[in-house]
């Protein structure tokens, strides 16, 4: 599909609501980022919108409203007294509601959940889009799922050029961080997603928000996969002693290049030196908030190893920029972890494809009997490379050296998944081998060691056929638990 790029002028505005009213895909500017907006009762334009972004199917989508009337055409029941204090506050703006959904909302609007989060936009071109379509828009954020969202149309083109019909070009987000996200269908209301409107703002409104719980209905679906994530490993200083700071820095520093830093102007004046990569957050939290997705992005095409932000602000919006930063890092539960002998050939291979090619979970790699900090073999990283992934950076772990808890760990053989049983039996529930949990009939995934390059790129295809089938596993069991 060749996708258009336009500025948003009202003719520009009239055409995308018209491919919108067809069932077509439209990125188009709200305040706080880039949409990728669908008819939210069309079914099969709602479908169309996961596909295009590579989203989990279970992760709902934000209903846009160009009005309140348009709330009765999702909403079982007009707002409940708090929520609509909330609304009246802040809507237009960066706040959306988790409300009780009718049944005209199609259930890959929602999730399969029985509510519908909605939103009514402060940008003139959404709103001037919606008004034109005569319905509300439901639209996650338009970028591949996984990576920062986008703040700017050129962020939304590179993410999803060739998947969607036409990008509104309306300029820079000026927020740049996405709405607050409050379920109001619970007492206490609870906060799921901060963001660009503070905890402290809503709570002078409703009093204590409640955090959500464990990972019952409270819990935003959306809150589980890894997010925001650019290539680069992402790494948050937060500490205030400049002396902390440069040594934590030079920690990461593998040579030119391998590090970027993205922080406050006022840090990066004391930090910068000629060789630095570096992105400016500007002066103030609501800077930081801003230029945080655009920084990451513009950093990750210069391909560092590593992306260091400085960030200590803990109040206000600097809370949702946080957040952001804890999940770009890849942190918690939701990860993979493949395991060999030595990894320095198949499961690094397995961990490099995956981190390549999907935007859910992290894989990490280790071997039963690796080397601590021994590099990968030559003919793994040109395998790799030819597929597109990189092995240039990794370093091979033993398995007893693993902090994570993985969700799955995922050998290349049957003797290899029996050893790690053995070796940490709290795991033997999410212990496979790789064909096995795949359901494919290949058995054992040989050791190409000392074999020819093509051997081992007969092992990285093999890999890469068992990782997309692994792609699809993973899907269905999350939304099986959601
Ligand atoms: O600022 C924003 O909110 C942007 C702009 C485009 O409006 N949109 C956005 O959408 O960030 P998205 O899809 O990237 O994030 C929506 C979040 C997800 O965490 C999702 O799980 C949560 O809202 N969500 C949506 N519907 C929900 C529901 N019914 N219950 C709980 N969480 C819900
Ligand atoms: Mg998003």
């Amino acid at each position: 599909m060749n996708t258009e790029r336009v500025t948003a002028s009202s003719d520009q505005i009239e055409r995308a609501a018209r491919l919108l009213a067809l069932g077509e895909l439209v990125a188009f500017p709200t305040e706080t980022v880039y949409g990728l907006g669908c008819d939210a009762l069309n079914v099969d334009a709602a479908r169309k919108v996961f596909v295009a972004k590579g989203r989990p199917a279970d992760n709902p989508l934000i209903v846009h409203l160009a009005d309140w009337e348009m709330l009765s055409q999702v909403s079982a029941m007009p707002l409940p007294p708090l929520a609509a204090r909330l609304a009246e506050r802040f809507w237009p703006g960066a706040l959306t509601l988790v409300v009780r959904a009718n049944d005209r909302v199609p259930l890959e609007v929602r999730g399969g959940l029985d509510t519908v989060a909605v939103r009514m936009p402060s940008h003139p071109v959404a709103r001037e889009l919606i008004q034109k379509l005569g319905r509300p828009i439901a639209a996650p954020s338009a970028n591949r799922s996984g990576r920062p969202s986008p703040t700017d149309a050129e962020a939304v083109y590179e993410d999803l050029a060739g998947r969607i019909a036409l990008v509104l070009d309306g300029g820079a987000s000026p927020l740049g961080l996405e709405s607050t996200v409050i379920d109001v269908t619970v007492d206490p209301p609870t906060l799921l997603r901060p963001g660009g409107i503070s905890r402290r703002d809503i709570e002078e409104i409703v009093g204590p928000l409640a955090e959500p719980t464990g990972s019952g209905q409270h819990r935003s679906p959306g809150t589980r996969y890894r997010h925001y994530a650019p290539k680069a490993q992402v790494v948050v200083i937060s500490s205030e002693d400049p002396v902390v700071v440069t040594s934590q820095l030079q920690a990461l520093d593998r040579g030119p290049g391998s590090v970027a830093v993205l922080a406050p102007e006022s840090w990066l004046t004391r930090l910068r030196s000629p060789t630095i990569l570096s992105f400016s957050l500007g002066e103030t939290v609501d800077e930081g908030a801003q230029y945080l997705f655009q920084g990451l992005r513009q950093l990750d095409r210069m391909d560092p190893e590593y992306i260091a932000v400085i960030w200590n602000h803990h109040q206000g919006v600097g809370e949702a920029v946080l957040n952001r930063l804890h999940k770009a890092q890849g942190l918690g539960n939701d990860s993979i972890l493949f395991v060999c002998t030595g990894n320095t050939c198949r499961s690094a291979m397995a961990e490099a494809l995956w981190n390549h090619r999907y935007g859910i979970f992290t894989a990490h790699s280790a071997g039963l009997m690796a080397h601590l900090g021994a590099g990968a073999a030559p003919a793994a990283m040109k395998a790799v490379s030819k597929l597109g992934a990189s092995l240039a950076h990794h370093r091979a772990k033993p398995l007893d050296s693993v902090a994570q808890e993985p969700r799955f760990v995922l050998t290349m053989t049957q003797d290899q998944a029996e050893a790690v049983k053995r070796m940490r039996p709290n795991w033997a529930e999410r212990v496979w081998r790789l064909s096995d949990l795949v359901g494919d009939p290949s058995g054992d995934i040989s050791d190409p060691y000392g074999g020819s390059d093509q051997e081992y790129e007969a092992v990285a295809q093999q890999l890469d056929g068992l990782l997309l089938k692994l792609w699809q596993v993973v899907w269905d069991r999350m939304s099986k638990d959601s």
